[in-house]
C-alpha cells in the first residue's frame, strides 16, 4: 500500500502551524510559530492582531514544514486546514493558504475541525481503539466526545458556559498572573494547600454536562471579600483549591462516562491536558480500572498545532472527504 502524506494547517487563534504527517500516525515535520507574546500585554487574544500576524507567518511556516521534510508540494497527497472553530479572520487565512497551495499544484483538500484535530493528536501517540472516549478541555472547548469508530463524533456531555480553559486564564487574570495563565496555575497549585472549598457544579443526576462559571465567580468572591476585610490568602492556595475542583469534576465525570459507555480507550485532548494535575488524577483513576486504557499526548501535541489537524485529515481524506475552493472559514462549527 502507498504511504499517504498530508499536509497540515493551523491558524483557528494564536498559533501559526503546519506539519506534515506519514500514513496519519507518523510526524514527518512539525512547525508552530507562536503569538502568545504579542497578545499577553492585552491579557487575551487580539483577533485583529492575531489574523495580522498569520498572514505574517503562513507562508513561512508553511515552507519550513516542507523543508523540514525534505518535500516539496508534489509528493504531497492531501491539504487538510482548520475550517473551524475558532476566530474567523484567523481561520481564513489558513483555508485560504490551503486553497491557494492546494489549487496551484493540483492537491485534494480536505477541511477539518479543530476539535476533531485535538483528539486526533493521540493517533500521534497510540492507535485508536474503538469504542473511545475523549476528553475535550481547551480554550474554547470542554467536551466529552464518544467515538465508535473514525471520524464519528458524537458529543454526550460539553460545556453550558465558560471552558475549562477560559476559566484557568479567568482566574488567573484575577490572580494577576499573565496571559495564557493555565500553566502559571498549573504550576502555583503544586505549590499551595486546597485550604478553600471551591463549589463543584456536578448539575443534574447522570448529566455529562460541565459548568465552571460558578467556580470562577466563586474565586473571584472569595478575592473580593477577604481583601475588603483586608485579609490575604495565598494565591498558591487559589490555585491548589480552583485546580483541584476543575479536575475533581472533569475525572469524575470521564470515569463515569468511560464506564457507561464500555469504552475500549479515553483520549485525553486540548490545551488543559497540559495541566499536570489533570495527567496526575486521570492516569491514577484509570490505573485502577481494568480494560481501559488511558492515552495522554505529549505537551507539544495537545496546545494547538498542525500535526493533529494533518493525522485527523488524513483519516477524512482515507474515507473520501473532500474540500473544495468554494471552502469558507466557519467560527461556530459543530463538530
Ligand atoms: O487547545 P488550546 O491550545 O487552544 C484552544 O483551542 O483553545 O488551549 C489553550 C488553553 C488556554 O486556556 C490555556 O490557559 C490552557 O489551554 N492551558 C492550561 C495549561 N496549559 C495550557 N490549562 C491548565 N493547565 C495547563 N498546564
Ligand atoms: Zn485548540
Amino acid at each position: 500500500k502507498k504511504d499517504i502524506y498530508v499536509l497540515g494547517i493551523e491558524t483557528s487563534c494564536d498559533e501559526t502551524a503546519a506539519a506534515i504527517i506519514k500514513n496519519g500516525t507518523e510526524i514527518i515535520s512539525n512547525v508552530v510559530s507562536s503569538q502568545i507574546e504579542s497578545h499577553k500585554r492585552f491579557g487575551g487574544v487580539v483577533p485583529e492582531i492575531a489574523s495580522r500576524h498569520h498572514v505574517e507567518q503562513v507562508t513561512i511556516v508553511l515552507e519550513q514544514a516542507l523543508k523540514d521534510a525534505s518535500m516539496t508540494p508534489e509528493n504531497l497527497d492531501a491539504i487538510a486546514v482548520t475550517k473551524g472553530p475558532g476566530l474567523v479572520g484567523a481561520l481564513l487565512i489558513g483555508v485560504n493558504a490551503a486553497k491557494a497551495l492546494a489549487f496551484a499544484h493540483k492537491i485534494p483538500l480536505v477541511g477539518v475541525h479543530h476539535i476533531a484535530g485535538h483528539i486526533y493528536a493521540n493517533r500521534l501517540v497510540k492507535e485508536m481503539q474503538f469504542p473511545l472516549l475523549s476528553l475535550v478541555v481547551s480554550g474554547g472547548h470542554t467536551e466529552l466526545v464518544y467515538m465508535r469508530e473514525h471520524a464519528h463524533f458524537q458529543v454526550i456531555g460539553e460545556t453550558r458556559d465558560d471552558a475549562a480553559g477560559e476559566a484557568y486564564d479567568k482566574v488567573a487574570r484575577t490572580l494577576s498572573l499573565p496571559y495564557p495563565g493555565g500553566p502559571h496555575i498549573d504550576r502555583l497549585a503544586h505549590e499551595g494547600k486546597e485550604s478553600i472549598d471551591f463549589p463543584r457544579a456536578w448539575l443534574e443526576e447522570g448529566s455529562y454536562d460541565f459548568s465552571f462559571s460558578g467556580l470562577k465567580s466563586s474565586v473571584i468572591n472569595t478575592l473580593h471579600n477577604a481583601k475588603q476585610k483586608g485579609e490575604t490568602i495565598p494565591p498558591e492556595d487559589v490555585a491548589a483549591s480552583f485546580q483541584a475542583s476543575v479536575i475533581d469534576v472533569l475525572v469524575s465525570k470521564t470515569v463515569r462516562a468511560a464506564k457507561e459507555y464500555k469504552v475500549k480507550q479515553v483520549l485525553l485532548a486540548g490545551g488543559v491536558a497540559a495541566n499536570r494535575g489533570l495527567r496526575a488524577e486521570l492516569v491514577k483513576a484509570f490505573s485502577e480500572m481494568n480494560g481501559i486504557e488511558l492515552v495522554i499526548p505529549p505537551l507539544h501535541l495537545c496546545t494547538d498545532n498542525a500535526a493533529m489537524i494533518a493525522a485527523a485529515g488524513t483519516v477524512l481524506f482515507e474515507k473520501g472527504k473532500r474540500g473544495d475552493y468554494a471552502m469558507n472559514a466557519y467560527p461556530g462549527l459543530d463538530i
